[in-house]
């Protein structure tokens, strides 16, 4: 055994259920909350206590559970259940599968069973599940919580002394059996022997016509057994998802505990009621998130950077000292000191150095921003490199796309470039050169030039006074001392042609 798979011989978690109340045509346990799917969250617990092997259970809307799960956890075994239903024979398909895997052996030790669809249950839990059920040397050792409404739930029964005696399903239980409010979580720690053994006398002779899991108590007791009970106070962490009412209060129950956590560690969270923070970022100590910022994904937030408001993030990293107000960002990385927003839109590929500024009314994607340079207000940049230093005027923008592909903009350091310059890329600009105001640059300006591209300006003189007489305009450039032209030389007008 190698020091990192010090935990149980095996996890086993169910997830072969159809999840119908969901009313979707995602099966329910790919729906997500905190950033991950309820069965990501279910091998994430499953790996927090290192079993040898980890086997999970399927059947409904099997290639797609399988494929997310293989992508979430390549060494997860998946186990096909077959048409005869119920826990008992998912948990039979997966214990024969283990046994499978090694032929010299079957399967001996502690054997864990969790569901698919019960997010919240952490590592912890499991683990304290795992001691209790080995320090007393258990057959079985089941999770329970002690509910105000138990309907649905198999009740645990107990002698007058207080051991656990079985598992009654609500749909089995008499009237009194109903009133007992102590119920089983579905989350159990068996020995493997006694495990196989007594599902090899599981019968579905009961109101459902399935094996049942809960069924294995009373044979292990029968067999001479210690059969036992964790009850948790934590009802969260043994709640399923079944509806959509359950998934958001779980996702809402799941970020509260998220962004506390956060909080003990050391981030100011201003409004935690709107602060939404997936279980995947990582955040460290002196972050400052402000109200209404949602982080997703792999999100990264480094010491002393702030956050929001009205922020969203995926995928983001965010460096030391940042600040990001007003932004919806995605696959991004935003330098130290770097400042971003207000009304930005970071588009996957933004790389912002270290002190640079992307401001207020800007879009970017896939752009490399050098250090110190800035683009304050009111542009584009797309597929565009940057250099150090360089101010990108007002109202810039790269023309990258020419209607079929996209081309790039390459600008130097030490750039100025004037209010309203295009880029028609793919275009180059040298280190140290200016634009004037309006350019439209089409072809490479060297080093240290300055680029104007629009005609010289010219001025009509008196053009108001003899084409709009009598306005206000009129009278106020006369009274600026305006007169007006010979009538000859009028121009009808300034434009261009
Ligand atoms: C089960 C328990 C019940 C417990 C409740 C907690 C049994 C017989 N009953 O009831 O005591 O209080 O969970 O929620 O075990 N699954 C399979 N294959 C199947 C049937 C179910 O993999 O053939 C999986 C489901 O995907 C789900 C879990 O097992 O993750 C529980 O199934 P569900 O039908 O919800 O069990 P309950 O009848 O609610
Ligand atoms: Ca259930």
């Amino acid at each position: 055994m190698s020091p990192e798979n010090s935990g149980p011989a095996a996890v086993i978690v169910l997830a072969a259920g159809a999840g119908t109340r969901m009313k979707s045509r995602t099966p329910k346990i790919l729906h997500e909350i905190g950033g991950r799917s309820l069965v990501g969250h279910a091998l994430a617990a499953a790996r927090a206590i290192r079993p040898r092997e980890l086997a999970l259970v399927v059947r409904h809307e099997r290639d797609l559970v399988a494929s997310h799960v293989a992508a979430l956890d390549p060494d997860a075994l998946i186990v096909d259940q077959d048409e005869v239903p119920g826990t008992g024979r998912a948990v039979e398909a997966a214990l024969d599968a283990l046994d499978a895997l090694d032929p010299h052996a079957s399967l001996s030790g502690t054997v864990v069973v969790t569901y698919g669809d019960v997010p919240l249950l952490t590592g912890q839990l499991l683990a304290g599940l795992v001691a209790a059920h080995e320090a007393d040397r258990n057959a079985v050792t089941v999770l329970t919580a002690v509910l105000e409404d138990a309907t649905g739930y198999g009740r645990i029964l107990r002698a007058a002394d207080g051991t656990v005696t079985g598992i009654r399903e609500h749909k089995d239980a008499t009237d009194a059996e109903r009133g007992i409010r102590e119920v089983n979580s579905g989350i159990y720690a068996f020995d493997a022997a006694v495990l196989r053994d007594s599902l090899a006398h599981v019968t579905t002779d009961n109101a459902q016509g399935e094996k049942y899991l809960t069924d294995v108590l009373a044979l292990a007791r029968a067999a001479g057994g210690r059969v036992a009970a964790v009850v948790t106070e934590d009802r969260w962490q043994v709640e399923g998802a079944n509806d959509r009412v359950q998934l958001s209060a779980l996702g809402a129950e799941l970020n509260r505990r998220t962004v506390e956590a956060w909080m003990r560690a050391g981030v100011t969270v201003v409004d935690p009621a709107t602060t939404w923070i997936d279980a995947t970022v990582t955040l460290d100590e002196d972050v400052r998130l402000l109200p209404n910022t949602q982080l997703h994904g792999a999100t990264t937030v480094a010491r002393d950077a702030a956050v929001g408001p009205d922020t969203t993030l995926t995928d983001v990293q965010v460096g030391e000292g940042a600040t990001v107000i007003r932004t919806h960002g995605s696959g991004s990385r935003i330098g130290a000191k770097a400042s971003v927003g207000p009304f930005t839109y970071l588009r996957p590929g933004t790389v912002l150095g270290e002190t640079g500024k992307i401001g207020a009314f800007y879009e970017t994607k896939n752009v490399t921003i050098g250090r110190g340079s800035k683009l304050s207000h009111l542009g584009y940049a797309g597929d565009a490199e940057i250099g150090e230093d360089t101010n990108i005027g007002c109202g810039n923008i790269t023309a990258n796309y020419d209607g079929e592909k996209k081309h790039r903009t390459v600008i130097g350091s030490g750039v100025r470039t004037g209010s309203n310059t295009v880029f028609v890329a793919p275009v180059q600009v040298g280190d140290g050169a200016y634009s004037g105001a309006g350019a439209v640059i089409r072809s490479d300006v060297p080093a240290g030039a300055l680029a104007v591209s629009l005609a010289k300006q010219r001025n009509a003189e008196g053009w108001v006074l003899a084409n709009r007489p009598g306005s206000n305009s009129a009278a106020l450039a006369k009274a600026a001392g305006a007169a007006a032209p010979p009538s000859s030389t009028t121009p009808a007008s300034t434009e261009e042609g």
